[in-house]
């Protein structure tokens, strides 16, 4: 049963749903109300990688919402960065909670402080008591390794003026195995005063039933994998239904622009086959034999080689 009143936030992931994904994403399937950039974090030697500050240029992000993301360990780090995106205009930034891997984690960024509530008290403090002409939201995940943890940091949001909350109900020793608990979820809609968005394995319209019968009262959505997988999803879940010759057609229309956006974009045939290769590594999954489609990506060395093997998947589909 298709929700028409649901809203669907496109999930930030880092090297995937870069601008040029966000664009043709928009421009075709869309059915999105907000699209997360993946986060901007300092690197070494305190320096921005120019891909991150490329995903945050305004001319970069057209005429679809946009919600920017910042990974920091601090508070320098966390006013810096949001000192570049409210140079850039954005209104409202999302603060990253939840980046579970040790690169992130080790350095105290991401789910490092689902462990340090005290100290994320204190940031918040200082983050508005600055006053910066924008509003902020949090996506975060349950804990590090105790899934309890989210309850102190519940306590601690709660006393912020926060945009809305996106909640990922697994921890980040977790990482993406097993599944998301919406009972987490469920328990944290009566902990905390912010609207909660649900984030976490939402792939298909029988899971949002699933979750619906979890969370009746739960309305928006955020969705990661399920996009890349199935670009139609959202615009599906909001009941556009398509006949599957219909669709596959779509689909078709959105791989050819979205590697003629990249093609436009990167220099040379290897950089353009890296990126569709890492695409198709999500999108293969909507085709019947995800195996056999990768393995056509993959052994394609040259354009002309893709061209035919995406010939040949699609007659497949
Ligand atoms: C490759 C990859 C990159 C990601 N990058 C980010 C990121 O930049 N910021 C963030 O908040 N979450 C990031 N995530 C987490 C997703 O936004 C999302 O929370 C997660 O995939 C669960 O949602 P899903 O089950 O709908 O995919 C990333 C996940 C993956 C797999």
């Amino acid at each position: 049963m298709a929700q028409n009143t649901i809203k669907i936030y496109q999930a930030p992931l880092q090297g995937f749903t870069d601008f040029t994904f966000r664009k043709v994403f928009s421009e075709t399937f869309g059915g999105v109300d907000k699209y997360f950039i993946p986060y901007l974090s300092y690197g070494k030697g305190r320096e921005i990688k120019k891909s991150q500050l490329r995903e945050v240029f305004p001319e970069n992000n057209g005429a679809f919402p946009v919600v920017p993301q910042v990974l920091f360990s601090d508070e320098n780090e966390l006013f810096d960065l949001v000192g570049i995106l409210v140079g850039c205009g954005y209104q409202e930034i999302n603060l990253n909670l939840g980046c579970p891997y040790p690169m992130a984690t080790n350095k105290g960024r991401g789910a490092a402080w689902l462990e340090k509530p005290d100290v994320l008290n204190q940031v918040l403090q200082q983050l508005f008591a600055t006053n910066f002409p924008a509003k902020f939201s949090v996506k975060m995940r349950a804990g590090m390794t105790d899934d309890q943890d989210a309850k102190a940091i519940f306590e601690v949001l709660n006393r912020f003026e926060l945009e809305e909350v996106i909640f990922h109900p697994r921890t980040a020793s977790q990482m993406y195995s097993g599944r998301a608990n919406p009972q987490l979820f469920a328990e944290a809609l009566e902990l905390v005063k912010h609207p909660l968005v649900y984030n976490g394995d939402l792939l298909s319209e029988s899971d949002l039933q699933e979750l619906k019968g979890l969370l009746p009262e739960q309305d928006v959505w955020m969705i990661g994998r399920g996009l890349l997988i199935n670009p139609a999803l959202a615009a599906q879940l909001k009941g556009e239904a398509a006949e599957p010759k219909a669709l596959r057609k779509r689909l078709k229309e959105f791989h050819d622009l979205l590697l003629e956006s990249y093609s436009d974009r990167l220099d040379g045939a290897g950089h353009i086959l890296m990126k569709m290769n890492q695409f198709w590594s999500y999108f293969s999954e909507s085709f019947e034999n995800p195996h056999k489609a990768m393995k056509l990506v993959k052994k394609s060395s040259n354009m002309l080689k893709y061209n035919a093997a995406v010939v040949e998947i699609f007659r497949d589909l």
